[in-house]
């Protein structure tokens, strides 16, 4: 089926839609982007994602291109044109088109607008979640505010080819005292060697993510211990059970760390519980 992107304005055939070649996002990642899942034809945690959408927006200054209603219909209408029922919105919003210049362009200046939408690969998304995934670590070389989801994505891009190169499915990064901050596209946790669920807390270090959230919210629901806090590498590759979490992945067991068994190697309970309670229980909107 030929897809359909929106794009300031108008739904157009992907291989046709364009944005300038003087848009900021293009010229300076001077842009935000968002990610929601789409199940059984209903979008997950929309209101979770419109609110960080918000916030990335008010953190970098740039305009709400239209009200928040009108962006959920855009939305809607994407899925529609392209028969989503299970796959991915993808939603960035630049500071608009203008001439080169790294200061702000005039404040008449439009943002752009671009929504995307598409299909799950299921049997790959399926396989993920039975077989579990392999880890690589690399260095934490991203800006300080990665709290902001911002298209500002080339060191996630450098890992995860190195993870793929690797055979790896994604890398995690370590920051300078040693600690995993999260992965290229998704947050990090582990089920310790004692069985306490951990992952890093909230701050600039991490995007706050929606499904993040979700998890522990069902996790402390379910009476499992949970701390938010940081963990090494050495005590991932020593923990019961390792997982990711994202719009797209979300609870995606973790097998080996940088080619190191996590637990007897196989996807463990914790993991398999929290997606399962997580796919069945989420409100979707
Ligand atoms: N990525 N950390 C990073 C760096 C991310 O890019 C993402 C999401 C997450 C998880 O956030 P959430 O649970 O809200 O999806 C954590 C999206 C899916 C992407 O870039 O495609």
């Amino acid at each position: 089926m030929s897809r359909t992107a929106y794009v300031n304005g108008a739904y157009l055939p992907l291989a046709a839609a364009a944005v300038s070649v003087e848009d900021r996002g293009f010229q300076f990642a001077d842009s935000v982007y968002e990610v929601w899942a789409v199940r059984s034809g209903r979008l997950f945690d929309a209101q979770a994602h419109l609110a960080r959408l918000h916030r990335s927006l008010l953190e970098t200054r740039i305009a709400a291109p239209m009200s928040e209603a009108a962006l959920m219909a855009v939305i809607r209408e994407t899925m529609r044109r392209n028969k989503v029922r299970d796959g991915i919105v993808y939603l960035q919003i630049s500071r608009g088109a203008a001439a080169r210049d790294h200061a702000f362009p005039p404040p008449s200046t439009r943002p752009s607008l671009v929504v995307t939408a598409k299909s799950l690969d299921r049997p790959n998304w399926a396989a993920r979640a039975a077989n579990g995934v392999k880890i690589i670590s690399a260095p934490e070389t991203r800006w300080a505010r990665r709290d902001i989801k911002s298209v500002n994505l080339l060191p996630n891009v450098l890992a995860r080819q190195r993870a793929k190169e690797a055979g790896a499915f994604e890398a995690w990064f370590v920051d300078s005292e040693g600690f995993v901050t999260e992965g290229t596209s998704s947050n990090a946790w582990i089920v310790d060697s004692k069985g306490v669920l951990r992952t890093r807390a909230l701050s600039n270090a991490i995007l706050h993510g929606v499904t993040r959230a979700a998890l522990l919210q069902l996790a402390r629901e379910r009476q499992i211990k949970v701390v938010e806090a940081p963990f090494t590498i050495a005590e991932a590759q020593a923990a019961r059970e390792a997982f990711i979490s994202s719009a797209g992945n979300p609870g995606v067991p973790v097998i080996a760390i940088d080619e190191r068994p996590i637990g007897d190697g196989e996807p463990g309970p914790l993991t398999k519980a929290l997606r399962a309670a997580y796919l069945g229980a989420a409100s979707p909107q």
